[in-house]
């Protein structure tokens, strides 16, 4: 299945329906324990180009192939990435140290999520408007509307979803006909090559994916200094997808950037439920998710008690080597741990209590929370992206909603309590794409719309939401005679 892309693991780029060997290399070893798992492409800019004309030149057969011929191919990937869902999910658990049951778990998602993109993909279809409805002059005028192919559309994805946070981009781009230039993250790179040897072996014509595989601050500036680019779908920090923003210039682009997503605990919350919520969506994947729990909000009153609670939850994560499904597991780098530390450091320096259960150990950092947290911090508003908590009393529920919208991200919030009315009072003034009553926040189910505002992204994902925005409306105004 996988032996065309890889000799001596060494991996081949995908270019124009052919692997092929690039010229220099990247060794990609396991943040886990250091294992050198293989080399990936370096592509240069002579590669980049003929990628891009690549997807140029393909662009007019794959728009003009019926619907339900792509959707054929795009269920055949489906039915691949599920048969190979295991030897996916174990190399993807040693590229980016992330538990194995996860890994797998992401794989089946991102099978379920094509599945649905296509379901969903059929029931687009476009409307017919009567001239007559704004007034009698125009009645002789019909509008038919419907969607079509935007062009190349420009997927870059993250590392720590390197099959889900791919799929959520291309399979939407393919089913509504447009061609697809991709670019993982270079940890994460050989998880997406083995996702796009699916999609070939599920059927896709030569040319209607290519793969810019390299460094990022190398390969992203030859991109966009292309006018072939129809549209950018991103997902990664905010300081990259600003430059892309500012670089790529009038295109359609949906970004999904960074968070800080806060848990507002209310008076009269169950402290047992919220503090389960608190720990499982600020401590899974050691906290290397966009839309973890990234601070804590509590009402005095009860503060004492849910930090007993949460801290009592934390004691019991487990840490170790994700194969052994560890919760904590070593983060994707040492510069990582390097910034979840200084985090740490500068609050203690500070005044914040930290409860830790462990030692760091290289890049592996034994979860941590920190007590009398004070906005003067860098923690209380940066995105650590580590298994670190800070915890924030507040004295009023405004107070909550004024930190909540102090922060320059406004991906997700979480609001713990029982009185629905005062909820629903704060959700409606909380500056985020989504609120989460009684619940962790999180990205999905992946039907739901899933969005940042402010530095957190711009645009929305979410199957309908992303067939939308990954095409264009047309409009046919027949003038009757
Ligand atoms: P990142 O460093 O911004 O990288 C994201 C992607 O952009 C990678 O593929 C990276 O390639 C590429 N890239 C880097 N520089 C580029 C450039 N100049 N031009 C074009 N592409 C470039 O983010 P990450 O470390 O992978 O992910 C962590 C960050 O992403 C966090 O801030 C997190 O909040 C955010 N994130 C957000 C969401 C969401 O849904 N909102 C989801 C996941 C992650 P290289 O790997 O080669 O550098
Ligand atoms: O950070 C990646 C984003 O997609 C979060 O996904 O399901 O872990 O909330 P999830």
């Amino acid at each position: 299945m996988f032996q065309e892309i890889r000799e001596n693991n060494t991996y081949k780029m995908f270019l124009d329906g052919n692997w092929l060997k690039s010229e220099n290399y990247i060794k990609i070893y396991s943040p886990i324990d250091n294992e050198f798992l293989g080399s990936i492409p370096a592509m240069s800019e002579k590669n980049v180009l003929e990628a891009i004309d690549s997807c140029e030149k393909n662009f007019k057969n794959w728009k003009d192939m019926p619907f339900f011929d792509r959707c054929k191919i795009l269920l055949s990937s489906a039915d691949k990435l599920f048969e190979n869902r295991e030897e996916i999910a174990n190399i993807l658990t040693k590229e980016i140290s992330k538990d194995y049951k996860s890994s797998l778990a992401e794989v089946v998602r991102s099978v379920d999520l094509i599945r649905e993109i296509v379901a969903e993909g059929k029931r687009i279809n476009g409307e017919v408007l009567f001239g007559d409805r704004m007034s009698s002059q125009t009645k002789n005028k019909l509008c038919i509307v419907s969607r079509e192919a935007i062009g190349t559309v420009l997927a870059i994805s993250p590392f720590n979803y390197p099959i889900n946070l791919s799929v959520s981009k291309i399979a939407p781009a393919l089913i509504m006909g447009n061609t697809v230039l991709f670019k993982p993250a270079t940890q994460g790179s050989i998880s997406a090559l083995l996702l796009i040897r699916t999609l070939e072996l599920g059927g896709l014509p030569k040319g209607i994916i290519n793969t810019v595989i390299g460094k990022g601050s190398i390969i992203g500036p030859i991109i966009s200094k292309s006018s072939k680019i129809g549209m950018v779908n991103f997902t990664g920090s905010t300081s990259i997808g600003e430059s892309l923003s500012n670089s790529f210039g009038m295109i359609p682009m949906t970004m999904e950037l960074g968070g800080k997503d806060a848990a507002i605990v209310l008076s009269d919350a169950d402290l047992e439920d919220a503090a389960d919520n608190i720990v499982q969506g600020a401590f899974s994947y050691s906290g290397q998710r966009c839309t973890a729990i990234k601070r804590v909000l509590v009402m005095k009153d009860v503060s004492e008690k849910l930090n007993k609670l949460i801290k009592e939850k934390v004691s019991k994560l487990t840490v170790g080597n994700p194969f052994d499904n560890c919760i904590i597991t070593p983060l994707i780098s040492d510069d990582a741990a390097n910034f979840v530390e200084k985090l740490i450091d500068d609050a203690v320096l500070k005044g914040a209590i930290r409860y830790t259960t462990g030692k760091r150990n290289k890049n592996l950092l034994y979860p941590t929370i920190l007590e009398n947290v004070s906005l003067d911090m860098d923690i209380a508003f940066e995105e650590p992206f580590g298994p670190v908590l800070p915890i924030i009393e507040v004295d009023s529920i405004q107070e909550a909603i004024e930190i909540n919208n102090k922060s320059i991200y406004g991906l997700q919030s979480s609001i713990f309590g029982k009185n629905i009315d005062k909820i629903f009072n704060i959700a409606e003034k909380l500056e985020c794409g989504t609120v989460n009553i009684n619940g962790k926040s999180e990205r999905g189910p992946d039907n739901f719309p899933f969005l940042g505002i402010k530095s957190s992204g711009m645009g929305v994902q979410g199957i309908r939401y992303s067939l939308e925005a990954s095409s264009r409306i047309k409009s046919i105004v027949l003038n009757k005679k």
